[in-house]
């Protein structure tokens, strides 16, 4: 019986984390459940799966919660020392790092330092301190299961082969749904077009990445860190979504994992790994999906991942700067303080007031996060 914590459990890889335990109830035991202000539907989770041990971020909303779950058997922490306790409880082997943001850094390190497996969705955690998470995994014995589709498909083409034959990974990106778009069209978009994901139904922040296709920059980095920073990463637009990356080998042979587009895949496979378990979904009909189609990125319509890539290259704090004034941007975007082609200029023009420093401890990142958040609140400020 595997014990499991979530990390970020009324989120949308929550969510379907939560759904994956409760068909294999066999298989996990469920301890822990961090949340960041959702606090109706956490406190539905806690009466309904139980948790020994729960964490609401949001400091003003604890009384509601504890009178909302009065009665239930279970420990509220509050705030971020109440997720990094989540993270690190005595009796939990997996955690599920599914918060999103940067916020999910300082409870994904308690867990690793705490020797908890990692199952990542949080990508944001290995773009801004990949380094530091990978040093202490390694100190730890840890092992860090990739949960994001893409990173989930190359760990599971990987299984059984040398890393070292590794040509070149080949990440599929949908496109978003501006796929097509010119850059005149671009200008006019609104925070619904970008919210309508053609294949995934996501988060708020993780469906504009995907409509700017910085996630798929966010995820270039992570593949890095998680893959190997010398390896050759290509990025390959598939509108489709079925195929969820490849990987070419040496001898150019090709490895690909195709699925459905649901998480509950990737997440089940991060769960029960070297095993795997029964999902009870409806196999893949790719005759009814007549083509797969395939075509090279455009970095110039999409500049966040030119930015992704320059930010990969040059190291330091910058893949931190990137990311924390991404947040600030989407969440602008969704605010309606900006249009959707102000993200990569808000981003861009952080990066370049930005002096790079070592980002050697988890304090260096949590910084140079704070710094980009500063600046690009103070661009913004200008701005209007
Ligand atoms: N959704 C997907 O299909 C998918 C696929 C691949 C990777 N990912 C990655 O997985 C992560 C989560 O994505 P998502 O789509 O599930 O996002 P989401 O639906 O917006 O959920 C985010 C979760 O994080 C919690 N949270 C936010 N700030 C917090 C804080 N300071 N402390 C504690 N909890 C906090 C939220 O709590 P409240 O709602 O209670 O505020 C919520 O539970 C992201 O890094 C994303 O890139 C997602």
């Amino acid at each position: 019986m595997k014990k499991i914590s979530i990390l970020g459990s009324t989120g949308s890889i929550g969510v379907s984390t939560l759904d994956v335990i409760e068909r294999n109830p066999d298989r996990f035991e469920l301890v822990g459940l961090a949340a960041g202000s959702n606090v109706e539907v956490f406190a539905e989770q806690i009466k309904k799966y139980r948790p020994k041990i729960a964490s609401l971020f949001d400091t003003t909303k604890i009384e509601e919660l504890k009178a909302r779950v009065n009665g239930v058997d279970v420990k509220i922490v509050p705030g971020q020392e109440g997720s990094v306790a989540v993270a690190s409880h005595a009796e939990v082997d997996l955690v599920v790092s599914g918060m999103v943001g940067c916020a999910g850094l300082v409870p994904s390190y308690a867990a690793v330092s705490a020797g908890k497996t990692l199952a990542l969705a949080n990508k944001e955690t290995l773009v801004v301190a990949g380094e530091v998470i990978l040093r202490e995994a390694k100190k730890n014995g840890v092992s860090i299961i990739p949960v994001d589709s893409e990173h989930s498909a190359i760990f599971q083409a990987l299984n059984g082969e040398d890393p070292e034959r590794i040509r070149r990974i080949i990440l599929t990106a949908s496109g978003g749904p501006f796929r097509t778009f010119s850059r005149e069209q671009m200008e006019t978009v609104t925070v619904e077009d970008a919210l309508k994901h053609p294949n995934w139904d996501m988060g708020a922040k993780i469906t504009i990445d995907s409509a700017t296709m910085m996630n798929k920059g966010l995820e270039f980095i992570e593949a890095k860190w998680l893959f190997g920073l010398d390896t050759q990463i290509d990025i390959i637009v598939h509108a489709q979504s079925i195929v969820h990356s490849m990987i070419e080998f040496v001898d150019t042979s090709i490895m690909a994992q195709l699925g459905i587009p649901d998480m509950r895949v990737p997440i089940a496979y991060a769960m029960t790994w070297p095993d795997r378990a029964e999902c009870d979904l409806p196999s893949l009909d790719l005759a009814a999906m007549g083509n797969l189609t395939f075509e090279a990125p455009d970095f110039d319509r999409f500049p966040c991942l030119r930015l992704a890539h320059e930010v990969m290259d040059a190291g330091k704090t910058l893949p931190a700067v990137l990311n924390a004034a991404n947040e600030i941007a989407v969440q602008a975007f969704l605010d309606r303080q900006i249009g959707y082609r102000e993200i990569p200029e808000l981003i861009e023009s952080t990066l370049e007031r930005h002096t790079p420093h070592a980002a050697d401890s988890i304090e260096d990142v949590l910084n140079a996060d704070g710094w980009a958040r500063n600046e690009a609140r103070q661009l913004l400020t200008a701005k209007a």
